[in-house]
């Protein structure tokens, strides 16, 4: 019999709910709604939250940067290493992107997650409960010790987010931003800080996403 895609590649069987916004993994399909977000501005252009600066490139190059962007998620889930780039939907509407990267997951158990939203829907709490979903998909639903966030120590927001999740800044860096050494800060969250807030979430599809990545027998 015909496999579905869902069991082809099971992150495509992963589903991450809470009120209403719905997580799933990055298909081809998603990427031209994602882009139109993408198109309607993440940030100030004076300045850049990211650590891989892709927004910086020109308008026109986007659209096939983010499909090459896409392939490398597939292509960087293997060998124990995990990528996924889960879409953010508030009621059916794309409103942004929750990353989860690690190199080598199934050793470490650890998981580093970065994310944005469109500018219009930044500001309202999204954020946060974006950032409460991809914990407990990770400890409740992958299992795993620990989750990272890494940023620029002037994303004020993004650092509030850290902090109001429970984690716990672990040490500071300096890296090449624009050209110019800007300061880093690495936060940590173990899951028994974690606040969870005031919202269940819904996990479906995490046991074959464990399978998948030998989480199980690690
Ligand atoms: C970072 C990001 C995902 C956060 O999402 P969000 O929905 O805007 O965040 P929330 O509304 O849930 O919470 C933001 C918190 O930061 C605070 N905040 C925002 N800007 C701030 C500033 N300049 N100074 C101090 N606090 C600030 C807000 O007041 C809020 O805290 P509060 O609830 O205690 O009032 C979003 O702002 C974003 O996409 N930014 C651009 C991309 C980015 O920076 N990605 C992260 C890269 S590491």
């Amino acid at each position: 019999m015909t496999r579905t895609l869902e069991e082809i590649w099971p992150p495509y069987g992963l589903v991450v709910e809470s009120g209403d916004l719905r997580m799933t993994a990055l298909r081809e399909a998603d990427v031209p709604e994602v882009l139109d977000v993408v198109a309607g501005g993440i940030h100030d252009p004076s300045w850049t939250p990211f650590l891989f600066p892709w927004t910086d490139a020109p308008a026109e190059e986007m659209p096939a940067n983010y499909m090459r962007f896409f392939a490398s998620t597939l292509t960087r889930t293997v060998d124990g290493g995990v990528s996924l780039e889960l879409v953010v939907r508030r009621n059916g509407r794309v409103v942004g992107m929750q990353g989860v990267n690690g190199p080598d997951v199934t050793a470490t158990r650890r998981l580093e997650t970065g994310s944005w939203l469109g500018l219009p829907f930044q500001g309202q709490g999204l954020g946060t409960r974006m950032r409460r979903m991809v914990c407990a998909l990770a400890f409740d639903g992958l299992g795993l010790d620990a989750v990272t966030s890494s940023v620029w120590e002037d994303n004020a927001a993004s650092r509030r987010v850290s902090e109001k999740v429970g984690y716990t800044e672990t040490g500071r860096g300096r890296a090449e931003r624009r050209g110019m050494p800007t300061g880093e800060v690495f936060f940590e969250l173990r899951p028994e800080d974690f606040d969870r807030g005031p919202d269940r979430v819904h996990i479906t599809g995490a046991d074959a996403l464990r399978r998948f990545l030998a989480l199980d027998a690690a």
